[in-house]
């Protein structure tokens, strides 16, 4: 009788999950708190513009705490740079604001986003094996579900994880790339753009699988995967759908493209650039050989507070 009961019991519950809303609801979110890398610094810009963070907090009407750092990777134990990471960095950051009260962060208004990973698997780390000796993305994947959990536990309830975008087809990781400011060392561009490739497409469906996995485990939490790499796919195969400048589409190139001297010291020559100006910049997908253009950011921003605000499930996607 008593397992009966339970039987019974267990199946109302089994029918009342699904019904639970996921996400929050449109209206719930007010504060909107970043972490990452150059993709999110909103000082040292990667679109030389105005950072993504930004549009968003514009277009949401969010208050924005953004504590994402140019050349940042989750962990210096893992993936270790000389630039602030999200765990010995700007977590510790973060708490310190939240203690002396020089920001607010009421769990249910508030979204916690991550975009991480560029550093991690670029170059000076996975793709060329100069990560810590072991250290491998399964590592750095969980890492990223390490700072959902390092958050939940202070009492943050709401998260945006956003996966990779395709990296592949940054001007670095072509397979026609040229010498730039981020590598001039020879190398076999068709070998790198193949394992990113390879690296990308693994990490992205890691964190989808591990994220699927931590969120149940999660009482109270919203958590939600945005996919930037279908995004900028998008914008790479469509871009009439999304960009707006005064030329014709450039998915290809940089609106800085500056090429250097192949094995040079970039500190210590002149390379050659060509720049695209003004409302031309609009039509571009890239900035330069790594970061993503204003108006690719634009976009971002708007599908995101579109995922944010319920108002659209094309690219991010509630698991709970
Ligand atoms: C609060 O902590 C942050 C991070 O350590 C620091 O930059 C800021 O100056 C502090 N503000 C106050 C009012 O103490
Ligand atoms: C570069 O890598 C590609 C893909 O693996 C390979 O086909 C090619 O032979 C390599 N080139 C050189 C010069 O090693
Ligand atoms: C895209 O921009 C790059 C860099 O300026 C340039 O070399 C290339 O010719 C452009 N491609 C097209 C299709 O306009
Ligand atoms: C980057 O931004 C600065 C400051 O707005 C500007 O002077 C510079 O021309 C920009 N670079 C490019 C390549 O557009
Ligand atoms: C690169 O050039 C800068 C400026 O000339 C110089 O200070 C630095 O030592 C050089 N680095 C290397 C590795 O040669
Ligand atoms: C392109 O669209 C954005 C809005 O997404 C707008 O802010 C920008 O001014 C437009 N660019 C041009 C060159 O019209």
């Amino acid at each position: 009788m008593a397992i009966f009961v339970l039987l019974i019991a267990a199946a109302l519950i089994a029918c009342a999950l699904p019904s639970e809303a996921a996400g929050p609801s449109p209206n719930q979110i007010k504060r909107l708190v970043t972490f990452g890398d150059s993709y999110s610094d909103v000082v040292l810009a990667g679109d030389n513009g105005t950072a993504w963070p930004i549009w968003t907090a514009i277009y949401g009407d969010f208050t924005l705490y953004p504590f994402a750092r140019a050349g940042a990777t989750c962990s210096q134990s893992l993936t270790p740079r000389v630039f602030p990471p999200v765990f010995q960095s700007q977590l510790p950051t973060y708490f310190a604001e939240v203690a002396n009260h020089s920001i607010s962060v009421p769990p249910e208004e508030t979204v916690y986003t991550l975009w991480i990973g560029t550093n991690d698997v670029g170059v000076g780390e996975l793709i060329d094996g100069q990560q810590n000796p072991g250290v491998t993305l399964v590592d750095t994947i969980q890492c990223k579900m390490d700072w959902i959990t390092t958050l939940y536990e202070t009492g943050a309830r709401n998260f945006i994880m956003q996966n990779m975008l395709n990296l592949q087809d940054v001007i670095l990781y072509q397979a026609d790339s040229y010498p730039n400011k981020y590598w001039t060392a020879e190398r076999n561009t068709s070998e790198w753009h193949i394992f990113m490739t390879e690296l990308v497409a693994s990490a992205n469906k890691l964190t989808e699988l591990m994220l699927k996995d931590l969120a149940p485990t999660l009482p109270g939490a919203h958590i939600g995967l945005f996919d930037s790499h279908k995004l900028f796919t998008d914008i790479h195969n469509n871009p009439s759908k999304y960009l707006n400048g005064t030329v014709p589409f450039n998915v290809t190139g940089a609106i800085s493209s500056c090429v250097y001297p192949l094995n040079s010291n970039i500190s210590a020559v002149t390379p050659d650039c060509t720049n695209a100006e003004g409302s031309a910049q609009d039509s571009y997908l890239w900035f330069d050989e790594l970061h993503p253009s204003q108006q690719s950011d634009r976009v971002l921003a708007r599908e995101l507070t579109a995922g944010i605000k319920q108002q659209s499930s094309e690219f991010l996607t509630w698991l709970t």
